[in-house]
């Protein structure tokens, strides 16, 4: 395994000191604005997730103000950002704090990953970004930074070596600043489509500054996109999001009436193998196992 380059965490924080992106998330250290904002950025864009963390936190400012407020309420300001089970979790998590910690956040991975919903990697974000603790918070586009430095692998989860060598390399004072750096670092320099080798500060020692022509990765990227994108429109997650969104916009609905916006979805004969209203009754079970609605005489309602 390669070393990281000389001088790596001086030179990052260097960088990030003049290209940091101004971010919502940045301007707090409370634990629970940092965790709303880590579970909005699972699986979401940064620019999508920026105006529903704001909403989000204009309707529950607190943690006690998501543990008390109605989960349908919760639902609806998460609708848009996708994988709403992340807002029922969410709000279990709020329950939790408030109910057996007095409203305080535990401040070690340990306590944080008791509470629902946290696993390792938001525990250690939540350690690095509120409370500005060396651990160690590897998510895809970090991966991708170290890898193409030759440090670790693109693929693999976080490795005991790769953990290894990065906790030996955050910064002990400076983990909030070196990890907000190197995810800006991921996200606007060290790309994964068309990544800008001639601006980087690490290009002098990186070991894929050859191999990645913009040209190249451009191809690839564009390639994985256009998969990611049809992947979704008529998966199960595609019609889930739109009975949801159904019955966001009027609850009390019949299964059968439901089934309608399946029907009115052109791709719906080539994707869906089932009819409409037995897809939507099992959408519908679906939803209810998640918590995301709830069925009372045959008509559905969020929670
Ligand atoms: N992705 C996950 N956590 C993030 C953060 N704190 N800032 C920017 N992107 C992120």
């Amino acid at each position: 395994m390669a070393d990281f380059p000389a001088r790596f965490e001086s030179t990052l924080l260097s960088w990030y000191s003049l290209a940091k992106r101004d971010l919502p998330w940045r301007k707090t250290t409370d634990p629970y604005k940092i965790l709303v904002s880590e579970v909005m950025l699972q699986q979401t864009q940064v620019d999508r997730v920026i105006p529903k963390y704001g909403a989000f936190l204009h309707a529950f400012p607190t943690v006690q103000a998501l543990a008390d407020a109605p989960t349908g309420d919760v639902i609806r300001l998460w609708s848009g950002l996708g994988y709403n089970r992340r807002a029922v979790k969410l709000q279990e998590c709020a329950r939790a704090v408030a109910e057996s910690h007095g409203g305080k956040f535990p401040q070690s991975v340990d306590g944080l990953k008791q509470l629902p919903g946290i696993g390792p990697y938001t525990a250690a974000a939540v350690m690095a970004f509120a409370f500005n603790k060396p651990e160690v918070v590897v998510d895809t586009n970090v991966r991708r930074v170290f890898f193409r430095l030759g440090i670790g692998s693109e693929r693999e989860g976080l490795s005991e070596d790769l953990q290894g060598l990065i906790a030996g390399n955050v910064s002990q004072k400076c983990s909030r600043d070196y990890h907000n750096a190197l995810m800006d670092f991921g996200a606007t320099v060290c790309t994964a489509r068309a990544p800008k080798c001639e601006s980087c500060v690490f290009n002098k020692q990186c070991v894929s500054v050859k191999k990645y022509t913009k040209q190249q990765m451009e191809d690839v990227a564009s390639r994985i996109f256009k998969t990611t994108q049809s992947k979704f429109e008529g998966s199960n997650r595609y019609y889930r999001s739109m009975i949801l969104k159904e019955v966001q916009r009027k609850q009390g609905q019949l299964v059968e009436e439901l089934a309608k916006v399946l029907s009115m979805q052109k791709t719906l004969s080539e994707q869906a193998p089932l009819p409409a209203v037995a897809q939507a009754r099992s959408l519908v079970r679906q939803l209810e196992k998640d918590k995301l609605i709830a069925e009372k005489n045959g008509r559905v309602y969020l929670p």
